[in-house]
C-alpha cells in the first residue's frame, strides 16, 4: 500500500529549505522545520513569512490560507524533533561530510519506515545514502529555486533505492503540484549539469571584462527570453552554493572544464559576497535576504557621452533570407526608407517582408495602412549599386566567408564615405569583413537576436578597428527602433550565442550519453529553470545546421575541449535531420 505523507521534516531553512517548507505547508502537509540554532531558525521563519506575505500582497494567497499554512509549521532547533515524521528533506549546505553526518543522525532518530531525502544539487545521493542503515529508503528530491514557484522536482534514485519508495515519492510530487522527473544518480542530475556550465561561463566572460554585468544579464533575458540573467541568478542561488555545486560536478562529472569554478566565484565567496543572502554578490541589495537591487559604484550612469552620430534615414538591407526580410520590415515599419537588395530578385524578398509585417512587426495594428505605408518605404533592388545613397547597410546574406568578404569589398566601392557597414553574421569574425574594405573604422556587427520580431536585443559588435562614431551611430539607430543594445568585442558567438550554444551542445551530449531523453531534458529546463523553451525544442526551431556552425566557430576560436560540437549533432546534420524546417530534428515535425 502506498505511504501516506502527513507529517514531514525539513532540515536547513536557508535559500531552499524555507521554500520547501512553504511547498509542503501550502499543500496541507504538516512540517517540522529544523535549523541548527535559534538565530538560524528565526531567519528561516522570517524567510517563510516574507514569502507568504508577498504571495498575499500579490493576491496569490488568501490571508486565512496564509495563517493556516503557518499553523502547519512547527519550528524547532535540532534533529531530535524529527522522530515522528514520515519523510525528511535535507537542505543543508552542499558539503558531503555534513550531509553524511546528518543522514547518520537522522537514521538513528527517525522511525524505521521514514524516507530520507536530500535536496543536494550535485553530490552523489548514493554517497549520502550509505551513511545510513536504510539506503533503500534514501532518494534525492531536488527542488528548484524558488521552490514554491518552480514546477520541477528531480527524483533521484540510486542503485539501491527501493522501487516503491520512488513510486511513493513521485506520487507525493504530484500531490504538491510538482512534476517529478525520475533519474539516476549522476553529478548535477539534468538541470544543474546544463545550467551551471552556462552560469560558470557567464562569470568567465564577466571576469574577462568582455561585457558589463548589466549587459550580460540583459543579453540572456532580452536575447533569449530567460527569466533572469546569469549573474542575477547566481546571486539568488548563493555564490557559496554555486561554488560547491560546480566543484563537485567538476570533480565527479568527468573533470569537464566547463564546470571548473571560475576564479572570481571563489574570490567572492572568500570575501563574503554570497549574493542576496548577504546583501551583496554581483549586485548590491538593500539588505541581506532582499531581492531589491540598489545602485553601487558599478551601476552604469544614465548619461551617455557618446561621440557624434551620423543621421540615418536610408537603410540598405542585403540578403534574401528570413533575417533580411525581418530587418527590412523592422526598419520600414519604424519609418526608415529601405533599399532591399535580394539575390533572388525583388519578388521573393517582397513576399517575405510582407509576411514579416503581417505576422510580427505591425501585427498589433489593425489598420493595414501601417503595413502598406511600410511596404511603400521599401525600394526593391537587385544590384548593389542601388545602395549608393544609403546611410547604413545591413548585410544579412549568411554567405560563405569568401563571398561575404567580396560583398564587403563591393559595398566599400558603391557606398558613400562615412556610411556604417554592418554585418548580422553569427559566425564570421567581423574584423575579416572590415579588412576587406578600405574603411574598417566604419564596419561593425549588428547582431539582432532571433526571432528578430520578438527579441529586442541587438549586440553591437566592435572590432579593434571600429571607430567610436560608428558604434554610436549603430546604437542610436537601434535605440530609435526601440531596441536595447549591448556593445561587445568581436569574439566568436559575441555574448548571447557564446553562452547559449554551448548549453545546447551540452544537452545534446547528455542525450547522447543516454542519461535522459529529449522530453525529460526539455522539461528540466522549462519547469526547473523557467526557460521559455527546452534545449531540443529550441535546437529544432533554430536549425541543427545553424547550431553546428555556431558551435564549430566557438570551438575553432577557443579550442576548449568542452566546446567541441557533440558528435550526435554532427550526425543528425549529416543525415539531413535539420530541425523543424526539415520536418525532423530531435523530434518529428508534421504539418509544417
Ligand atoms: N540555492 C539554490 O538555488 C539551490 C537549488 C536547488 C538545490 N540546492 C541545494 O539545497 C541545499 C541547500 O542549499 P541552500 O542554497 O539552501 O543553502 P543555504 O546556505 O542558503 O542554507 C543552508 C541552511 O542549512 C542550515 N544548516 C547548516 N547545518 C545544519 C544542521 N546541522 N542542521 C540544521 N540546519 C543546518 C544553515 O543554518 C542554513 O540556514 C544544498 O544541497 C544545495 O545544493 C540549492
Amino acid at each position: 500500500m502506498a505511504r501516506e505523507f502527513t507529517r514531514v521534516g525539513v532540515v536547513g531553512l536557508g535559500t531552499m529549505g524555507a521554500g520547501i517548507v512553504e511547498v509542503f505547508a501550502r499543500n496541507g502537509v504538516d512540517v517540522v522545520a529544523v535549523e541548527i540554532s535559534p538565530d538560524a531558525l528565526a531567519r528561516g521563519r522570517a524567510t517563510l513569512t516574507r514569502s507568504t506575505d508577498r504571495a498575499v500582497a500579490r493576491g496569490r494567497l488568501a490571508v486565512a490560507d496564509r495563517d493556516a499554512l503557518h499553523a502547519r509549521v512547527d519550528f524547532q532547533v535540532g534533529l531530535d524533533a524529527l522522530h515522528a515524521v514520515d519523510l525528511v528533506v535535507e537542505a543543508v549546505p552542499e558539503r558531503l561530510d555534513l550531509k553524511r553526518r546528518i543522514f547518520a543522525e537522522l537514521d538513528r532518530i527517525c522511525r524505521p519506515d521514514t524516507i530520507l531525502a536530500t535536496n543536494t544539487s550535485s553530490l552523489g545521493v548514493t554517497d549520502i545514502a550509505v551513511a545510513t542503515g536504510r539506503p533503500q529508503q534514501v532518494v534525492g528530491l531536488h527542488f528548484f529555486n524558488p521552490a514554491p514557484v518552480m514546477k520541477l522536482v528531480e527524483v533521484v534514485r540510486t542503485v539501491v533505492t527501493a522501487a516503491d519508495v520512488v513510486d511513493d515519492v513521485e506520487a507525493l510530487c504530484t500531490r504538491l503540484g510538482k512534476v517529478g522527473v525520475t533519474i539516476d544518480d549522476r553529478a548535477g542530475f539534468i538541470a544543474n549539469a546544463l545550467l551551471f556550465g552556462y552560469l560558470n561561463q557567464a562569470v568567465s566572460l564577466f571576469e574577462a571584462r568582455h561585457v558589463t554585468r548589466e549587459d550580460l544579464d540583459a543579453a540572456m533575458t532580452l536575447g533569449c527570453g530567460l527569466p533572469m540573467g546569469p549573474l542575477a541568478l547566481l546571486d539568488l542561488i548563493g555564490l557559496d552554493t554555486a561554488y560547491e555545486i560546480l566543484n563537485t560536478m567538476y570533480r565527479h562529472g568527468g573533470r569537464n572544464r566547463r564546470h571548473a569554478p571560475a576564479p572570481l566565484i571563489r574570490q567572492m565567496v572568500t570575501a563574503g559576497l554570497l549574493g542576496r543572502k548577504t546583501g551583496r554578490g554581483f549586485y548590491t541589495y538593500d539588505k541581506p535576504g532582499s531581492a531589491q537591487v540598489v545602485p553601487d559604484p558599478a551601476t552604469p550612469t544614465a548619461v551617455d557621452d557618446a561621440p557624434g552620430t551620423t543621421a540615418v534615414t536610408r537603410v540598405g538591407v542585403v540578403g534574401s533570407g528570413t533575417t533580411a526580410a525581418d530587418l527590412a520590415a523592422v526598419f520600414a515599419a519604424a519609418g526608415h526608407q529601405v533599399v532591399a537588395v535580394g539575390a533572388d530578385g525583388p519578388a521573393g524578398t517582397a513576399g517575405a517582408v510582407r509576411t514579416a509585417l503581417d505576422e510580427g512587426v505591425t501585427r498589433d495594428d489593425p489598420d493595414p495602412s501601417g503595413r502598406d505605408a511600410a511596404l511603400a518605404r521599401i525600394t526593391w533592388a537587385d544590384a548593389l549599386e542601388q545602395l549608393a545613397d544609403v546611410d547604413l547597410v545591413l548585410e544579412a546574406t549568411a554567405g560563405e566567408p569568401d563571398t561575404t568578404r567580396t560583398l564587403f569589398a563591393r559595398l566599400d566601392e558603391v557606398c558613400k564615405p562615412g556610411v556604417v557597414l554592418a554585418t548580422t553574421t553569427s559566425t564570421l569574425p567581423v574584423i575579416e569583413l572590415a579588412m576587406a574594405t578600405r574603411r574598417p573604422a566604419d564596419v561593425l556587427g549588428l547582431h539582432f537576436c532571433t526571432p528578430v520580431r520578438a527579441r529586442t536585443l541587438v549586440e553591437v559588435v566592435t572590432t579593434v578597428r571600429t571607430s567610436p562614431e560608428a558604434t554610436a551611430t549603430a546604437r542610436a539607430v537601434c535605440a530609435a527602433l526601440g531596441r536595447t543594445t549591448l556593445v561587445c568585442d568581436d569574439r566568436a558567438g559575441f555574448v548571447v550565442d557564446a553562452l547559449l550554444f554551448p548549453y545546447l551542445n551540452d544537452a545534446v551530449q547528455m542525450l547522447a550519453a543516454g542519461y535522459a531523453g529529449v522530453d525529460d531534458i526539455d522539461h528540466a529546463m522549462t519547469l526547473g529553470c523557467g526557460y521559455p523553451t527546452g534545449p531540443f525544442a529550441l535546437l529544432d526551431a533554430i536549425g541543427l545546421d545553424v547550431a553546428l556552425a555556431v558551435q564549430r566557430a566557438l570551438y575553432r576560436e577557443s579550442r576548449e575541449p568542452g566546446l567541441a560540437p557533440a558528435p550526435l549533432l554532427h550526425h543528425l546534420v549529416t543525415a539531413g535531420h535539420l530541425g523543424r524546417a526539415a520536418g525532423r530534428g530531435f523530434r518529428e515535425h508534421t504539418g509544417r
